[in-house]
């Protein structure tokens, strides 16, 4: 899908984060998993491109890196979603998991445990008037630099994206490029 080069705002992106990946404070209790979201920042007013760490139980981001390479490098060369402004690389603490249930099951959990996480950001994200793009077509060396994850017991599962767009595949210089080698 394309995405329009039209920014997020900071109000947005936090009750994205929040809703998908914050400890509530509706609630007590709960919201204990072993799933780790990093932000991919590209386009957001009030926020420096970067790649961050969001930190569930304060609500807060911490920068890691600023982004050095388009958001194709990372996603193994899918550049029709470089305008993208924001997404959120997904990753599991297998150590996590397997400290709570020590046997292979776990496993399945952690992947279970992504997707939903995934799926809570996609509706969230459609709620707040944006669209979504998933990838599991990751380029895991290039994620884990850019990320700093130096621990092979935490892995990037999943990427899933938001923006604005109106749904088309195909962006307006492609398309018109297109009616013209036609005539
Ligand atoms: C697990 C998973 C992996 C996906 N991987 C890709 C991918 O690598 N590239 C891609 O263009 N779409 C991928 N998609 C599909 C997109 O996320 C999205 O569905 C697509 O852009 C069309 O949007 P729509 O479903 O709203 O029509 C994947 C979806 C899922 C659930």
């Amino acid at each position: 899908m394309f995405f329009f080069k039209r920014s997020v705002s900071l109000h947005t992106l936090s009750n994205l984060l929040y809703l998908s990946l914050g400890y509530l404070k509706e609630r007590e209790g709960g919201g204990l998993n072993s799933t780790e979201g990093y932000l991919y920042a590209y386009n957001i007013k009030g926020l420096g491109p970067g790649f961050y760490y969001y930190h569930p139980d304060k609500h807060a981001l911490t920068l890691i890196k600023p982004i050095n390479a388009p958001l194709a490098t990372f996603v193994q060369g899918q550049h029709f979603v470089n305008n993208l402004p924001l997404g959120l690389f997904i990753t599991s603490r297998f150590d996590k998991m397997w400290w709570k249930y020590p046997h292979s099951q776990g496993y399945r959990v952690s992947l279970l445990e992504a997707g939903h996480i995934s799926q809570t950001l996609q509706l969230t994200a459609t709620a707040l008037g944006m669209r979504t793009w998933v990838t599991a077509a990751l380029s895991e060396e290039k994620i884990e630099q850019a990320l700093g994850l130096n621990n092979l017991c935490e892995q990037p599962l999943l990427f899933v994206g938001a923006g604005y767009s109106n749904g088309e595949a195909l962006c307006d210089e492609l398309k018109h490029l297109l009616a013209s080698e036609s005539h």
